[in-house]
């Protein structure tokens, strides 16, 4: 049987201890950023493989996810005597992931990483499957590669770290994973109770979250087909988030697709036949938990243009991935322009913005 990529963990260190001693390799680097150098790092500098180890530490924030950062970690590689048989241990969110990702993609023509997501949107999305890259032109993961880790050690501990907000993001893409899975999975997703935190139940969760998503990659991991069901959301949540960013008022990625999802549920009742009571129950988690996103439609036309450069886009067509019950994903779908307003006006119904 073929190893797990990813470990869900209940003692970090005893696990990554027991990989790296298991591990053939010649020298072993770390990248943080400086959030989880101070926060994070304690966590695994006592495992003697990793003592003396060589610490990059990178800024923090997307905005760092860029060439410049790169190429700190490849001067840095390059000097400190990394080869073929180096090792990288990424422990960070997203950011150091995508990053260090791509660092070890390109470095000699790629070297191993491993992953340690120290965000809850790291563990269940970014930290797992392979897509790795920079920032670049102003355009969000314009350059990278697929280039899946060698291992990703999930330890929900970390969470204990982040605030509301950051929690948040990532279950955003929770809820996705139970939308795009089963009965099963979606109406545990939606029973969890965020205000009440229980950490222990939530790695189960994670982990069944994660899996979801190891299932799709397995079938396509270079996102020729199925791969697409964990866009399910992102059309519209980007540009809610573009937008977000154009204005000033950023908002966390994950709650641009909290958003993003409610508009395309819209779509998926509309073209798809998504049961409306779904659609309901749906709308009422995302808008006890998330704050509304406001804007009028005069931004509307602003909005459906930054559709318009979805990476899923055909012919320069816009393409949804849609549902048509729990589960039951639709790819490559088309819908008219007035279906796609519409589910703007439904957001904001529904959350009086
Ligand atoms: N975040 C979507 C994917 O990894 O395909």
């Amino acid at each position: 049987m073929e190893e797990r990529q990813v470990v869900i963990c209940e003692n970090l260190e005893a696990e990554v201890r027991t990989f790296l001693a298991s591990l053939a390799y010649d020298k072993v680097f770390i990248l943080t950023d400086t959030n989880t150098r101070a926060k994070c790092y304690p966590a695994i500098s006592g495992i003697p493989a990793l003592q003396g180890a060589p610490v990059i530490t990178t800024e923090a924030g997307d905005t760092h996810k860029s060439l410049e950062a790169l190429a700190r970690i490849w001067s840095y590689l390059s000097e400190g005597g990394a080869s073929r048989q180096s090792l990288l241990v990424n422990l960070g969110g997203g950011m150091v992931t995508d990053l260090g990702g791509f660092a070890g993609a390109t470095f000699k023509r790629g070297i191993r990483t491993v992953n340690i997501p120290t965000t809850l949107m790291a563990s269940v999305d970014a930290a797992v499957g392979g897509k790795t890259g920079i920032n670049f032109n102003g355009l969000k993961n314009e350059i990278g590669a697929f280039y899946p880790p060698l291992r990703v050690f999930i330890d929900c501990r970390f969470l204990g770290t982040l605030d509301r907000d950051n929690i948040l993001s990532g279950y955003a893409e929770m809820i996705k994973h139970g939308l795009i899975s089963s009965m099963e999975h979606y109406t545990r997703v939606l029973l969890y109770d965020i205000d009440t935190m229980n950490y222990a139940y939530l790695n189960q969760l994670v982990g069944q979250s994660v899996a979801v998503k190891e299932r799709v990659v397995a079938e396509d991991p270079r996102e020729r087909g199925i791969r697409k069901a964990l866009n399910f959301g992102h059309t519209v949540g980007h540009a809610y988030e573009s937008l977000s960013f154009r204005e000033g008022r950023p908002i966390p990625h994950g709650h641009a697709v909290a958003a993003g999802i409610v508009s395309e549920l819209y779509l998926s009742h509309r073209s798809c036949g998504f049961p409306k009571e779904k659609l309901s129950q749906v709308v009422r988690y995302i808008k006890e938990y998330y704050a509304p996103f406001p804007f009028d439609c005069g931004d509307y036309d602003t909005l459906y243009e930054l559709m318009t450069h979805d990476k899923k886009n055909e012919g320069g067509v816009i393409r949804f991935t849609l549902l048509g019950d729990v589960g039951d994903v639709r790819i490559n779908q088309s819908v008219p322009k007035d279906a796609i307003l519409e589910s703007l006006d439904f957001y904001r119904e529904n959350f009086g913005v």
